[in-house]
């Protein structure tokens, strides 16, 4: 098994405290006199043609080496305890070698809800292949280029990218989503995915996990990088006009609900969240942190109470206020 660079990426995300949180710069407007009792208020959500209990999920993150092994089985467990979805973290390092199982986490928890994800540099056979062994609800196909470019490693020739994105939109027998890993999605590529037949993005933007700060600390020196990319807040709002013809998906940074409430009123159908539960599954016992992320679908009803919003389709009403770095002007709309 694969093990220094999944575990790397595991310790470098764990130390990582972003200087900078999108989410502190928007405010939501609330309403003092509700149409609705919190008993009436549904968490249910819809994307890829599919109904979800709760609006947030467990985000790529690990397989590939012992610890991540460990790690997969405890979000496993919290996953299917509370009845969110779990993505496993890219299933190429299964694929490079058969006898890894640290991604089979539907063993000892058959009622799970799984997606599964693999990087856009593979071909779409091995996407295929990944889906066989997994039987996953959906695929993420994960862009990740600033990571790629920052690793010694990492991958050098892009040209292919393209081409494998349209056969993925063709030939997956789930759905598949295109995802960012924290430097954020942008308009033109959701655009350009959407062409080749993809309907679903998770803009995964900054404000969290940098995986340019992991590549630095893994022996890199562009510290410079580190905050490269767009935030979540800015990425949700340049994706705006995906929002009537694709799902998106909103993670990168999430905290806690209230993080989780900003994506939804900006659009995004559901919520994913990796640091934040990596960090719960690491420090806490299993029975805390079932107990913590059931709290969450109780303060999100009682967030969503406050904003006077019976569904989670009616978050999008919702008013808001920017402050700070996102009251900026973007290159079209400044007038000579
Ligand atoms: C990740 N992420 C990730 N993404 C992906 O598409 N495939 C992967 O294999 C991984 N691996 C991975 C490992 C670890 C340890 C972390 C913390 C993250 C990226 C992840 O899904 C997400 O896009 C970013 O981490 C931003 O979200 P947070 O961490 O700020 O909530």
């Amino acid at each position: 098994m694969e093990t220094n660079r999944k575990d790397d990426h595991i310790k470098y995300a764990l130390k990582y405290q972003s200087p900078y949180n999108s989410f502190d710069d928007m405010e939501l407007i609330h309403r003092s006199l509700p149409d609705y009792d919190l008993d009436e208020i549904d968490l249910s959500t819809q994307f890829l043609g599919m109904d979800f209990d709760f609006p947030f999920y467990i985000n790529a993150m690990t397989g590939g080496s012992q610890k991540g092994a460990e790690i997969n089985q405890k979000l496993a467990q919290l996953a299917e305890a509370t009845g969110i979805i779990m993505v496993t973290g890219s299933y190429s390092a299964a694929l490079k070698d058969p006898t890894d199982t640290s991604f089979q986490v539907k063993k000892h928890h058959p009622n799970l809800t799984l997606g599964t994800n693999i990087g856009i540099d593979k071909d779409y056979k091995l996407g295929l292949r990944a889906v066989e062994e997994m039987v996953p609800a959906f695929l993420q196909v994960h862009v990740n280029l600033m990571q790629e470019l920052l690793m010694p490693e990492g991958e050098r020739h892009f040209r292919s990218w393209k081409e494998n994105l349209a056969d993925y939109a063709k030939h997956m027998p789930v759905p598949v989503m295109l995802k960012e890993v924290g430097f954020g999605l942008d308009l033109k590529t959701m655009e350009t995915a959407y062409d080749l037949g993809f309907r679903a993005f998770d803009i995964s933007g900054r404000g969290g996990t940098s995986f340019a700060y992991i590549e630095n600390e893994r022996g890199g020196d562009r510290s410079f990088l580190n905050e490269w990319g767009q935030t979540t807040v800015q990425a949700l709002l340049n994706a705006q006009p995906m929002m009537t013809k694709a799902d998106v998906l909103a993670s990168g940074g999430v905290r806690h609900p209230l993080d989780m409430i900003k994506c939804l009123v900006l659009g995004a159908k559901a919520v994913g969240l990796s640091k934040t539960v990596l960090e719960l599954v690491e420090t806490k016992p299993i029975e805390e942190a079932v107990a913590t992320v059931n709290g969450w679908k109780d303060d999100l009803r009682l967030i969503m109470c406050a904003l006077n919003c019976q569904k989670v389709s009616d978050l999008n009403k919702v008013d808001y206020m920017l402050y700070g770095k996102l009251n900026y002007l973007k290159k079209e709309d400044i007038k000579n």
